[in-house]
């Protein structure tokens, strides 16, 4: 199994660009099922998650090809399985945004129930309610959905929680539904926007995408269309809470700076100095880091992805930090580890009070799920001494050569086979 070794102690400097986000990436390549057209996707992000998904959508029966590292043409002109396995699914839990597309496609799809996971139990009853709401008849056996479905029928739906996969499924579903489906209560993150605009681009109708109330018109068919993923957001915040940790001068660039306004104001406030442009984030810090609380909540509030690697800049900062995680109930597994390498972090329920210590010392810690990792590489960067990740499979789900871009920027950081 890789590792990563970090030597903490190199400041951050030059420019790194942004890839495409993963967690757009991968709800539209599942709106690939719902045409029989080709759907060519640019700045598609290497990672394994969406490698993970090209498996699941060929074994249905889709056709992949690359035209080059980062633009691949779908065609799900045949859908001979409309079935995402246990295998695939207990690996990503994102191949559940294969049951929208599948049903409001094919009239039927068989999908395993992804189980409870690192960072909480993550149900999807929103995603089932919703379908059934549309028409569907979902049963579950063997621990699979079921669902079955004339052409589902628009309808309006407000979702007890937000979820942002949720909306996502539910989105996809509706374009090919008849009549109109109102979604209240629905995610506003830019993800769900990015997929609004692949969809409108193969012919859908959806409108008020990025707000609480999204209203889709079904058509009878989409069409072919191309459509380039949005930069990264999170791997945007990952590597200016480095920055901000680390110092001293990096420019982030082909980012989408207004997506991560509330991560921006709190590393703002943390102490980094933050300059942004159209497509370029700034960070510089030339003084020393300050305590800031941070509480997690949908967008466009504190990302719950960006909460770990906040922690990690948080150890080292003057003061206390109060943490709150309010969407997951289990993503404080980057405590443990971050006091083995020396910060001082009390955990009551879903807070964290951080106080702050001097430095950081290297150790061997272990990556527990994404963004996670991604803090333990922060840590590591800032920490006295060698760092060695194990477990690095977590971040190679998320973060394109996360390595390499840190190393471009000065870091000493390597892998280890
Ligand atoms: N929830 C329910 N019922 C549902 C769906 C969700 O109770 O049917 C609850 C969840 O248990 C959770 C909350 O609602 O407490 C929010 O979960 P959500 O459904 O929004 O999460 P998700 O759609 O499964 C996506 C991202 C996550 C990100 C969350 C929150 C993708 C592929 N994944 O997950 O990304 O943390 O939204 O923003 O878009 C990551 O990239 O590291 C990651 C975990």
């Amino acid at each position: 199994m890789d590792k990563l070794v970090v030597e903490g102690g190199a400041p951050l400097r030059g420019e790194v660009r942004v890839s495409g986000a993963k967690n757009a990436a991968l709800p539209i390549l599942c709106a690939s099922l719902l045409t029989a057209e080709p759907l060519t996707l640019t700045n598609l992000p290497r990672l394994n998650d969406v490698r993970t998904m090209e498996t699941l959508l060929s074994q249905m029966g889709a056709k992949s090809e690359r035209i080059d590292g980062s633009a691949i043409v779908l065609d799900a002109a045949h859908i001979d399985w409309p079935l995402a396995p246990y295998e695939l699914v207990k690996t990503m839990r994102a191949s559940i945004l294969a049951l929208g597309p599948l049903l409001a496609r094919c009239g039927e799809a068989r999908v395993s129930l992804p189980g409870g996971c690192a960072i909480g139990l993550r149900p999807v009853d929103q995603h089932v309610k919703g379908l059934i709401a549309m028409g569907a008849q979902i049963d579950l056996d063997h621990g699979y959905i079921n669902a079955h479905s004339t052409r589902l029928a628009g309808a309006k739906y407000v979702f007890d929680v937000v979820t942002v996969t949720g909306t996502e499924n539910l989105m996809m579903a509706a374009t090919l539904a008849s009549g109109m489906t109102i979604l209240e209560n629905a995610a506003h993150e830019p993800e769900v926007v990015d997929l609004a605009l692949c969809l409108n681009a193969m012919g859908a109708r959806v409108t008020g995408a990025g707000s609480d109330r999204i209203t889709i018109e079904g058509v009878e068919r989409l069409h072919a269309a191309t459509h380039a993923i949005m930069p990264d957001r999170i791997e945007t915040g990952t590597f200016v809470a480095a920055a901000a940790a680390a110092g001293d001068d990096v420019a982030i660039i082909g980012a989408r700076p207004d997506t991560l306004e509330a991560v921006r104001d709190k590393l703002a406030e943390a102490g980094a100095d933050i300059a942004s442009d159209n497509s370029t984030i700034r960070v510089r810090r030339a003084k020393p880091l300050r305590c800031a609380n941070i509480r997690t909540a949908p967008y466009p509030s504190f990302p719950t992805d960006m909460q770990a690697q906040f922690m990690a800049l948080a150890t080292i900062a003057d003061g206390t930090s109060v943490i709150t995680e309010t969407i997951f109930e289990n993503r404080m597994m980057h405590v443990q580890e971050l006091r083995r390498m020396g910060a001082a972090i009390e955990v009551e329920g879903n807070t964290a009070i951080v106080k702050g210590v001097g430095a950081l010392t290297g150790a061997n810690v272990m990556a527990t799920d994404l963004r996670a990792s991604a803090c333990l590489v922060i840590a590591g960067l800032i920490a006295d001494g060698m760092t060695t990740i194990d477990r690095i499979y977590h971040l190679d789900r998320g973060y394109e050569r996360i390595e390499e871009k840190l190393s471009a920027l000065g870091a000493r950081i390597s892998r280890i086979k």
